[in-house]
């Protein structure tokens, strides 16, 4: 007899059930409450001549017994099949296991919506309870099942540095599309986050991510009969996983979401889910300086401080130091390893330096990159066997730096105790952890057989953050890889703010920002005003476009402000004292996407919890000279979450919720006003 569960979300609900022969769990219907009260949309009892029954039907979790032919998420080397063992279930949870008879392996399918979400958390524990040893050629986390009876339409992102998360699509009638990353970091190439939906429905969107700060892969296949499955996963770079009789194996954890309302909608469900991920850290995040491009590697005490003056002067609340800071840092090619402050650079001492910071009514934050290590460094002279290399092979050098094998045990002390040890010394609120190099080594000396480095430096890095995290609860921790190569799901339950790309140039930034929060929460997304022009998008745009821009997000400013005129340090001033304004709404409010970079409509609204209040960040997206732009109406930005019979006002104007909804918001672009936040508040 088949038995079924009913996982409940906010708006959604995962149906999934056993059929009577037991050999898997199968999804019945995920969408929107009541979903489920009809025959599967998903479910096949068809004829499958010259396949398997399970390579046609919406199994979960499938090995490759189970799924020879269309993609088995679990491969045990010489085969193994699961069989259902028994299910513990609550209303938001479900935990069924299997077991293979004959090698003893036991795998847990484990579900979680958490409170208030529409997101299904999915993970699996591997037990070997045989006598022999297992090994796995594949261990995915999950496969999801949508129904996209007329093709298969995918978003995604792709990327490279300074041009992270390109939103882009592919319609897919039969076959493969894939994404991932073999770096042993997410990358900039893509990003673990991928969208399906039917081609004739762009309204119901299911969605998918992967808590995995590793290698990954993602992988979305339309059958012959409309079925789309996404099979989700780490990338096992270092070959297959050997698990011994007794050891335990949990994988990472899946996440899949569904929206009626499109990928704006979708991106609403994926905001919310980490926003429940940031949990009692969801605090407003400063307005911060960070001195990179104002003065790179050349960081002394007397620099720095004409930086801090200045930002202390418009509102800036948090100084960060960035690179440059420690002994032998004079560029990229040395200091990575020795995490003391360069005497040099600070002659009345470090603390001096930070306490003069703190005396302008700064907080103080640093950046770091303690992962890596340069070979011009007395870390690496004293541990070159820390760093990851393959026996008598040569290693690779990317920006001139070698990555420590961070699953050694002494290694995480060391990153650990780096850390934590400046944190303990100095007075410091902000961590900027720095990432730059993928991992191209697969060994470790002295390692017989294969080591999971990739699961053991993913393992350690997390467990680094979390006792950070305990250990020093006020201090907001910033997650950066050259940009934005370390987002993920496992790194926003983590980090407090993500740095999603070097490129802060105004158009770029505006295209990378918007694929960004298709994927995450505006509490994550650092952004800095920078000078014109820009070291990437030489376009020109004005200061309002800038901070508006980074007013999206957590504002932060990254330009030579000490350059700046009287003029425009008092428009930063006013611009910094309005998004201490809005940023309770920034931070918590429901997003509405409205149109985007390669549009003529470009906005982001914030609707406040309340809904009383919503704030609109729009900008031009258009040619700035007047050819042409003669004559025009005003661009019409149509707004959400309204109440059509109410009325909403701005200044002195006044429109019904139903005007803002329809016919839009007016904005008239002109040369000199190329951005704006408005704010209407209902009457
Ligand atoms: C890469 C980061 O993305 C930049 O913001 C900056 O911190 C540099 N590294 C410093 O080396």
């Amino acid at each position: 007899m088949t038995k079924r569960w009913t996982l409940r979300g906010a708006q959604t609900e995962y149906t999934v059930a056993v059929p009577a022969h037991g050999r898997w769990l199968e999804l019945v219907a995920w969408g929107p409450h009541g979903v489920s009260d009809g025959p599967s949309p998903v479910g096949y009892d068809g004829p499958v001549p010259f396949l398997t029954k399970g390579d046609a039907a919406p199994v979960e979790y499938a090995t490759e017994t189970e799924r020879p032919f269309a993609g088995a998420d679990l491969v045990v080397e010489a085969r193994s099949s699961l069989r259902f063992v028994s299910a513990a279930a609550a209303d938001d949870r479900l935990a069924v296991t299997f077991a293979d008879p004959v090698n003893g392996l036991r795998a847990v399918l484990q579900y979680r919506i958490p409170a208030g979400t529409d997101v299904v958390e999915r993970w699996v524990e591997l037990v070997n309870e045989g006598p022999d040893p297992l090994r796995l050629a594949r261990a995915g986390s999950a496969g999801f099942c949508v129904p996209t009876p007329h093709g298969a339409r995918i978003s995604y992102q792709w990327g490279q540095w300074a041009q992270e998360f390109q939103l882009a699509h592919v319609d897919l009638a039969h076959g493969t599309f894939a994404v991932g990353s073999a770096q042993g970091v997410p990358g900039h190439l893509y990003v673990p986050w991928l969208a399906v939906n039917d081609q004739e429905d762009p309204a119901g969107v299911w969605g998918v991510g992967l808590a995995w700060t590793g290698s990954w892969k993602i992988q979305a296949e339309r059958d012959t009969g409309g079925l789309t499955r996404v099979r989700v996963g780490r990338g096992l770079v270092d070959g297959p996983l050997d698990l011994a009789p007794g050891e335990r194996l949990t994988l990472p954890t899946a996440a899949g979401a569904y929206s009626a309302d499109g990928l704006g909608g979708l991106a609403r469900v994926w905001h919310a889910y980490q926003r429940h991920l940031a949990g009692e850290r969801l605090t407003p995040r400063p307005v911060l300086y960070n001195s990179w491009e104002a003065t790179y590697f050349a960081v002394d005490a007397d620099s720095q401080l004409a930086l801090a003056r200045v930002a202390a002067g418009i509102g800036v609340e948090t100084f960060v130091v960035d690179d440059g800071w420690f002994t032998g840092r004079g560029d990229d090619t040395g200091g990575l390893g020795d995490w003391t402050p360069d005497p040099a650079k600070f002659p009345a001492g470090f603390d001096a330096f930070v306490a003069d910071v703190r005396a302008l009514g700064l907080r103080f934050g640093l950046w770091v990159e303690p992962e890596c290590v340069n070979p011009r460094s007395r870390l690496y002279a004293e541990h070159p066997d820390w760093v990851y290399s393959v026996d008598g092979q040569p290693l690779t050098q990317v920006r001139n730096q070698y990555l420590l094998d961070l699953g050694r045990p002494e290694v995480a002390e060391f990153v650990h105790g780096t850390v934590d040890g400046l944190l303990r010394k100095h007075a410091i609120d902000y961590l900027k952890w720095d990432f730059n190099r993928p991992r191209t080594e697969p060994g470790r000396p002295g390692a017989t057989g294969p080591v999971d480095l990739d699961g053991a430096h993913v393992a350690n890095l997390w467990r680094i953050y979390e006792r950070l995290r305990r250990d020093h609860p006020h201090v907001i921790i910033e997650a950066c890889a050259g940009g934005g190569a370390r987002t993920d799901l496992g790194m926003a339950a983590r980090a407090d703010v993500f740095w999603p790309s070097d490129n802060t140039g105004p158009l770029d930034r505006l295209a990378i920002q918007h694929g960004f929060l298709h994927a995450n929460a505006p509490h994550l997304l650092s952004s800095w005003v920078t000078d014109a022009p820009g070291l990437f998008d030489p376009r020109p745009r004005s200061l309002a476009f800038r901070f508006v821009l980074a007013m999206a997000g957590v504002l932060g400013i990254g330009a030579d402000i000490r350059r700046w005129s009287a003029q425009e340090r008092a428009e930063a001033a006013r611009w910094i004292a309005r998004y201490k304004e809005i940023r309770e709404i920034v931070m918590h409010g429901t997003v509405h996407l409205i149109g985007g970079p390669g549009q003529a409509r470009c906005a982001v609204q914030y609707l406040s919890p309340d809904e009383r209040t919503a704030v609109v960040l729009a900008w031009h997206t258009g040619r700035l000279d007047g050819a042409g732009l003669l004559p025009s109406r005003p661009v019409r930005l149509p707004l959400r979450g309204l109440r059509p019979q109410a009325r909403y006002g701005t200044g002195d104007q006044h429109y019904s919720g139903s005007h803002l909804t329809t016919a839009g918001l007016p904005v008239q672009w002109t040369a000199a006003h190329d951005a704006d936040v408005i704010v209407l508040h209902r009457d």
